[in-house]
């Protein structure tokens, strides 16, 4: 995997700044103001600093934007960056920071000039997090990126203090990595194979293949799978940092490694995105890995159901009716929407099993939700007020964007079906909505449960501020809070 680029920290030399080569960045609050540092650096580029902190320019930054002085004269560095950020920084505009000072990291390093920084730890992430790159297919043209100092007065204690942050960037840059890789690559079986592997991590990882499938009754998910060359499985990551024998909380995810839309083929243009169709197990197997490599005090199950959609002589039909796990039927309308028969059987084997505390899935779900909600904020499905706020409190806290959508009885009623329990599809007007009702009919009414609807936010059109064009690994950063918040707290 694309490892977060690592970070050092070391105590700073005034005398050796202006030896200092690749790039500096320097930390100003918006009046220009610096420690001694910047102030050194100022008189090495002869007022440089003090007359660009002067600038309209400089006035027009937001807190955590950077403006650039090349080649600047005194000093051996190839650039000065100057990053504007109050002392007093909230975690966002010191994310920010950070990002700005990773997106132009280059392959000389960086040295970050932080002085009277409180708020390392957030700035480190945004860093590594805006320095990811997906370079696993590039044979030539890729951005190298150097080592990155930061210089604090106590190295070893500002060590310490992002070793969570960095838990996190791993987790996320996981899940990126998962995300980013294409359905030749990410099979079902390396898929499952790289979750396995995180057994050295001390998580414990079972993959239960279709034989063990077809003996639980999974019908619903073994239907999606059955148009593929590459098997369908159920993989089941365990962390038990918590109480002995306490019931863990449960995340879902769909990993749908490919969705051709199987016989209700999907058009041509914009198909190769599909690949991203994991993106909610990627989630839930960042999320875990996070929580591992952090060792949180809390006991957390993700369970994901991975599966390819496709169409092929023996792939299932629209009209199929097929029997899930819980022992509904299930009337196929549309091959195409899949997620939710991998999910209705994952859902209800992570409750046969675990009887978790709580469970939340994940899911590239529908494209409706990307017409509702655009890329800024995931749809928030629930049946437990307290936990939908708890979510939402974490997400936000995380800037990470989420929202919560309606649910009800009438929208339940489009599900209805001549011939089987249930269709799965209710149609156009609020396909969203519909997609949570289906799933909600495999939640026991005593689980408190929320549906994470990330087609919208786990592949936007563009780059955000905390990540590249490609995988945000929206989500871990979210869930890791709120496994802290409710479970360690
Ligand atoms: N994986 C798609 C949803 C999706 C769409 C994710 C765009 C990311 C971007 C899902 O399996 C799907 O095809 N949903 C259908 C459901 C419909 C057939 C009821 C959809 O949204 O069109
Ligand atoms: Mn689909
Ligand atoms: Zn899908």
């Amino acid at each position: 995997m694309s490892a977060p680029l690592p970070i050092n920290f070391a105590k700073p030399d005034a005398d050796a700044l202006a030896a200092v080569t690749g790039r500096i960045a320097l930390l100003l609050s918006p009046d220009g103001k610096s420690g001694a540092l910047g102030r050194r650096l100022d008189r090495l580029s002869r007022g440089a600093i003090a007359r660009a902190t002067a600038s309209a320019a400089w006035d027009r930054l937001k807190a955590g934007e950077g403006v650039d002085i090349a080649w600047p004269a005194g000093l051996q560095a190839e650039a000065l960056q100057l990053v504007k950020l109050p002392r007093r920084a909230t975690v966002a505009e010191a994310r920010k920071a950070g990002a700005t000072i990773g997106k132009a990291l280059g392959a000389g390093g960086v040295t970050v000039v932080a002085e009277g920084q409180v708020r390392l730890s957030d700035l480190a992430l945004g860093l590594v997090l805006r320095a990811y790159d997906f370079t696993a297919h590039k044979t030539s043209g890729v951005k190298e990126r150097g080592a990155v100092t930061i210089l604090t007065a106590d190295p070893e204690a500002a060590e310490a203090g992002t070793r969570s942050a960095m838990a996190v960037a791993e987790g996320v840059c996981f899940t990126r990595d998962l995300v980013n890789e294409p359905a030749n690559v990410l099979t079902t079986t390396d898929f499952a194979s790289r979750l396995k592997a995180m057994e050295k991590l001390g998580l414990k990882v079972e993959v239960l293949d279709e034989e063990a499938l077809t003996k639980l009754g999974m019908g619903a998910l073994l239907g999606v799978g059955q148009g593929s060359e590459s098997p369908s499985s159920v993989v089941v990551m365990q962390w038990n940092g918590g109480k002995k024998g306490d019931a863990p909380f449960a995340l879902v995810g769909k990993g749908v490694v490919f969705d051709t839309g199987g016989i209700s083929i999907k058009p041509a243009a914009g198909m190769e995105e599909m690949t991203m169709d994991m993106g909610g197990a990627g989630v839930v197997a960042g999320v875990m890995r996070t929580l591992a490599l952090r060792k949180a005090r809390a006991n957390v199950v993700g369970l994901v159901g991975i599966v390819e959609n496709m169409p092929d002589g023996r792939a299932q039909r629209p009209g199929d009716v097929v029997k899930s796990m819980k022992g509904d039927t299930i009337e196929i309308i549309n091959t195409d929407a899949e997620g939710r028969l991998v999910l209705a059987d994952v859902l209800w084997y992570a409750q046969e099993r675990f009887r978790p505390t709580g469970m939340i899935n994940l899911a590239t779900l529908t494209g409706a939700i990307i017409i509702g909600l655009g890329h800024e904020h995931a749809g928030v499905f629930s049946n437990d007020d307290a936990l939908s706020a708890a979510f939402l409190k974490a997400a936000t806290a995380e800037g990470e964007g989420a929202w919560r959508m309606p649910m009800g009885q009438a929208y339940d009623d489009m599900l209805k079906s001549r011939i089987a329990d249930m269709k799965n599809t209710g149609g156009r007007p609020g396909g969203s909505i519909t997609a949570a009702q289906f799933l909600k009919r495999f939640v026991k009414d005593e689980t408190p449960w929320i549906h994470l609807d990330i087609a919208g936010v786990a592949l936007p059109p563009g780059e955000t501020t905390l990540a590249p064009k490609g995988a945000t690994g929206w989500g871990v950063m979210a869930l890791n809070r709120l496994v802290a918040d409710m479970l360690e707290g």
